[in-house]
C-alpha cells in the first residue's frame, strides 16, 4: 500500500481468516468479571486478560500475521524491529516460530526483563539511542543496509488485523457486551477491535461502543480527532511507556476516526490506582498501558451503559517499576499517607503521638525524628510518619486523632 493510498477499512471474513492465522500462536485469552468495577461503576464490568497472552500481550497477534504473509525470498532475508518492549517480545517469538532471523533494536536502559524475554525468543537485541526517534532510525538504516524486513508496531494493515482479532474474540465470549474500553498508543489495537468487533455486532444485529484511552501526557488523538489531521504533540514522561506515542498511525488514524466513538484521556495517577486495584481485587498483573482502560472507569472519565469490557493489553512490568507504582497507587489512594507533626522537645511525645495514631487503627510503617525541619521552632523537633490507612476516611480519622490528642499533625504532599 503506498503512503497515500486511501484506508480501507478489512472486511469481517478478513478478520476471522486472520484469526485462524494467529491461532496457531495466540492463546484466548480468558475474559474475567470483575465485581469490584461492576459495583464501582454500576454496570457489569470484564477484563479481557491479553495481559496473560502469549509474550504477556497482544502484540504478537499482530507481529505474526504480518510476518507469517512474508514471501519465502522476504523471510531469507530476516526481519527487524524497534521497540522498548512489547513489540520487541511479539516480532521475536513470531520470528522463532516461523524459523525466520530477528533483529531487534532497543533503546539503551529498556527494561532488562523485557530485553531478556526478546533474547529469549531467539532474537538478536541490538542496544542503541538514548531516546526512542534515534533507535527507530538506526533499526531502519539497518534493514535499508542488509536488505532485511522492517515489522511496523502498528501502521500496516496486516499489523491491525492481527490485532483487531482481540474484537472478534470479546464478541464470542461477551454477547451481551455494549462497550468496549481500549488503550490507544500509535492505534493498531484500537483500530483493529473496533471494525472487527463493530463488524460481528453488526452481523448480529447489534451495535456497540468502543472507547479510546491515552495517557494524558502523550495524546495526539484528542487533537487529531478534534480536527480531522494527523498531528504530531511533544510527549511528556508517562509511566504508560508503551503508549507513550507522539503521532497517531496513518492507517489506524483513517479507521479510529470512522469506529472509535469517544477517545479520552487519564493521568499517571489514575493508572497507578488502577493497577494497584487490578493486582488486589482481580489477581491481576497489568503493565501501565495496559491498565489505562480501568483507570478511565475508575476515574469517571467514561462512564459506560451497559456490560463493559476493559482490554487489559499487557502486563510485562519491570518488578521495580511494579514496587515503585504500588507505592504511588497507595499514596494516591490515601492508602499510605505521610504525616508530619510538629512535637515539643520533651520526653513523652513520641508515645503521645504513637498512641493516638493506634487507638485510630492506623500503621506506622516508616519514622523520621528531626531537629532540622523548615519551619521548626528551636525548642520544637519534627516527626515524619509513613502511614498505612484504608483510604480517605481513615486518613480523616488518624489525622483528627492526632489534633484531639493537642498535637500539631498535617499531611504532606505526597
Ligand atoms: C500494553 C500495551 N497496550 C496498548 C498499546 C497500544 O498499542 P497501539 O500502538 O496498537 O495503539 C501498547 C503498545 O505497545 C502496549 O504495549
Amino acid at each position: 500500500m503506498s503512503k497515500t493510498a486511501p484506508v480501507v477499512a478489512p472486511t469481517l471474513a478478513e478478520f476471522e481468516a486472520t484469526h485462524e492465522n494467529v491461532s496457531q500462536v495466540a492463546i484466548q485469552t480468558p475474559v474475567l468479571h470483575s465485581n469490584y468495577l461492576s459495583e464501582l461503576v454500576g454496570h457489569d464490568v470484564e477484563l479481557k486478560c491479553e495481559n496473560l497472552q502469549r509474550t504477556g500481550a497482544y502484540k504478537i497477534r499482530g507481529a505474526f500475521n504480518i510476518i507469517s504473509k512474508l514471501s519465502a525470498a522476504e523471510r531469507k532475508k530476516g526481519v527487524v524491529a524497534a521497540s522498548a518492549g512489547n513489540h520487541a517480545q511479539g516480532v521475536a517469538l513470531a520470528a522463532r516460530n516461523l524459523g525466520i532471523k530477528a533483529t531487534i533494536f532497543m533503546p539503551v536502559g529498556a527494561s532488562l526483563p523485557k530485553l531478556q524475554a526478546t533474547e529469549n525468543y531467539g532474537a538478536e537485541v541490538v542496544l542503541t539511542g538514548s531516546i526512542f526517534s534515534e533507535t527507530l532510525k538506526a533499526a531502519q538504516a539497518h534493514a535499508a543496509k542488509k536488505g532485511a524486513i522492517f515489522i511496523p508496531p502498528y501502521d500496516h494493515m496486516d499489523v491491525v488485523l492481527g490485532q483487531g482479532t482481540v474484537g472478534l474474540e470479546i464478541l464470542d465470549q461477551v454477547a451481551d457486551v455494549n462497550t468496549i474500553v481500549v488503550a490507544i498508543g500509535g492505534g493498531g489495537l484500537a483500530a483493529g477491535l473496533a471494525v472487527s468487533a463493530k463488524l460481528k455486532a453488526a452481523q448480529q444485529g447489534r451495535k456497540i461502543k468502543v472507547i479510546g484511552v491515552q495517557s494524558e501526557h502523550a495524546a495526539p488523538y484528542v487533537p487529531s480527532l478534534k480536527t480531522g489531521k494527523l498531528t504530531e504533540l511533544t510527549i511528556t514522561r508517562t509511566i504508560a511507556d508503551g503508549i507513550a506515542v507522539g503521532k497517531p498511525g496513518r492507517i489506524p488514524f483513517e479507521l479510529i476516526k470512522q469506529y472509535v466513538d469517544k477517545v479520552v484521556t487519564v493521568s499517571d495517577d489514575e493508572i497507578a490506582k488502577a493497577i494497584v486495584v487490578l493486582m488486589e481485587r482481580a489477581k491481576q498483573v497489568v503493565e501501565p498501558a495496559g491498565a489505562v482502560a480501568v483507570a478511565a472507569l475508575m476515574s469517571g472519565a467514561i462512564k459506560p451503559r451497559g456490560k463493559t469490557v476493559a482490554v487489559l493489553s499487557g502486563g510485562n512490568i519491570d518488578p521495580l517499576l511494579m514496587q515503585k507504582v504500588i507505592g504511588h497507587g497507595l499514596a494516591a489512594s490515601e492508602r499510605y499517607t505521610t504525616i508530619s507533626v510538629m512535637l515539643p522537645d520533651r520526653p513523652g511525645q513520641l508515645v503521645k503521638t504513637a498512641e493516638a495514631i493506634a487507638a485510630a487503627h492506623g500503621n506506622v510503617v516508616e519514622v523520621l525524628h528531626t531537629r532540622h525541619g523548615k519551619g521548626l521552632e528551636i525548642s520544637e523537633v519534627e516527626l515524619r510518619m509513613s502511614v498505612e490507612t484504608t483510604g480517605h476516611d481513615h486518613r480523616q480519622r488518624v489525622l483528627k486523632a492526632l489534633h484531639d490528642a493537642g498535637l500539631k499533625a498535617r499531611i504532606e504532599a505526597e
